[in-house]
């Protein structure tokens, strides 16, 4: 029997996730999901995001059910019971039959076709048993945050202990829904000309560059011509508020620059200054071009340790590569993926990162260090090691730079205590209207 397209696609790009460490975000947005019908590519990505936001209780359900342990199953056996469990429990209007007898033929479909009495019998199981029951009423500690919101404890347990238990718990939920999308617009006109092709927008909560999407799918506006001119772009207020710390100058570095969220803003806010953006994966920096076609941008495809560029800048940007616990609301499967010990990998790089950026700045020059993550390891302390000792460098106040962005009417957020943790910045899920970012403006004497 033929398996619907949607849950074909979401099989292969949940089996891709597993055993690829490919990003769902990515895949959700290649031309096959594309293609699909409006139903259809909506199905899919609530089914992706959805089995991947609540693997671990469907992955219990699925084990009470199961006569074998879940490591012996098949990666297309386990993921073919995941779709179907997430629609059993999670999603009211799928038939039983529609969402038990897809995933038995997909796994037929995967070449285990010993294996379909066994799909068949576990889901029968599970759609027999009470449901999955939403979070509601439990006491607040690391464990049952862990097991409600489906988390892995040793991260909850961190956040508990860094953040605080209120913190943890509100970027747990936060995970675990669809965020809402932002963007940056060049000029407000231009909501007009985004309403005149049915794409309504509200004001954002954090930047006064920053609208909300309305009740509409992403790709109403991904079809629009401002969208496909690049006059609008996708961007998280959080990543526009980062990028907006870098503020004015002649000469910027943009080490670690693509996809270009940040380039675009800084080409928009310093149309006459010389930009270079740096990007060390050939791929990334092709789309980097793509995406920023400034003319006073240049991309360069090279190793931020090592790059290739003469002279000073008086503005650098280094938005590194992290682990992006920030993200995962977009990111689900990074939550499942990180492990403690790749921390200090990451770690590593970042202060290498860092200490070469820093090499670039010109005197009296501002670089501003910036993650995704929530993790001390990739922020705190990377610039801690770095200004270790050092007399060259010293740590601008966040709240001042704050305060300019307040009083020349970039940031609406007043609440500017929120977003600073000691001398950083700090953004939060399910604190502040963004992606969990962290950001240290430094400054050369
Ligand atoms: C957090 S992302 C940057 C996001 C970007 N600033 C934006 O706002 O769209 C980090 C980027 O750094 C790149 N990268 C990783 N290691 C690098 C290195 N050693 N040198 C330069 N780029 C690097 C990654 O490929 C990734 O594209």
């Amino acid at each position: 029997m033929p398996v619907s397209p949607a849950r074909a696609a979401a099989f292969d790009i949940l089996l891709r996730v597993e055993t690829e460490d490919a990003y769902a975000s990515e895949l959700l947005h290649s031309g096959r999901v594309d293609r699909l019908s409006p139903a259809d590519r909506g199905l899919v990505t609530e089914i992706v995001m959805g089995a991947l936001r609540w693997r671990s209780r469907l992955d219990d359900a699925i084990a009470t059910a199961s006569s074998r342990p879940l490591p012996k199953l098949d990666p297309e056996v386990l993921t073919s019971l995941r779709i179907a469990a997430y629609q059993l429990n999670f999603l009211s209007r799928i038939p039983v039959s529609a969402a038990i007898n897809d995933s038995v033929e997909l796994v037929k479909r995967a070449r285990k076709a010993s294996a379909a009495p066994f799909a068949n019998a576990v889901l029968r199981k599970m759609a027999s048993a009470p449901k999955i029951s939403p979070p509601c009423d439990f006491e607040a500690s690391a464990e049952n945050i862990s097991r409600e919101y489906a988390h892995p404890q040793w991260l909850v347990d961190r956040w508990v202990k860094q953040l605080g238990v209120e913190a943890a718990f509100a970027i747990c939920r936060q995970d675990q829904f669809e965020p809402g999308v932002s963007l940056r617009l060049e000029d407000s006109a231009m909501e007009a000309e985004l309403a005149a092709e049915g794409v309504h927008l509200s004001p954002g909560a954090m930047m006064t560059s920053a609208r909300t999407l309305l009740d509409c799918p992403v790709s109403e506006l991904t079809r629009t011509t401002a969208f496909r001119e690049g006059r609008v772009v996708i961007q998280d207020e959080g990543s526009q508020l980062v990028a907006f710390l870098v503020g004015n100058g002649t000469r910027l570095l943009d080490c670690c620059a693509a996809p270009g969220g940040k380039t675009a803003l800084l080409a928009s806010r310093n149309p006459n200054a010389e930009i270079i953006a740096a990007e060390l994966h050939s791929h990334r920096a092709d789309l980097l071009r793509k995406r920023v076609r400034a003319a006073n941008v240049k991309v360069i495809q090279a190793d931020a340790t090592q790059l290739p560029v003469e002279g000073e800048f008086d503005r650098v940007l280094a938005d590194v590569p992290c682990s992006g616990t920030g993200t995962l609301a977009r990111n689900p499967e990074i939550k499942w993926r990180l492990k403690p010990e790749h921390l200090e990998d990451l770690h590593r790089k970042q202060v290498a990162i860092l200490r070469a950026a820093l090499k670039h700045l010109s005197p009296g020059g501002r670089a501003v260090y910036s993650t995704c993550s929530l993790e001390r390891e990739e922020d705190e302390a990377v610039v801690e090691d770095v200004l270790a000792g050092s007399s060259e460098f010293s740590l601008l106040d966040i709240h001042e730079e704050l305060e300019r962005l307040r009083s020349s009417g970039e940031l609406a957020w007043e609440d500017l205590d929120s977003l600073m943790s000691g001398q950083y910045l700090r953004t939060l899920p399910g604190i502040h209207p963004c992606d969990g970012f962290f950001a240290a403006v430094i400054e050369r004497r």
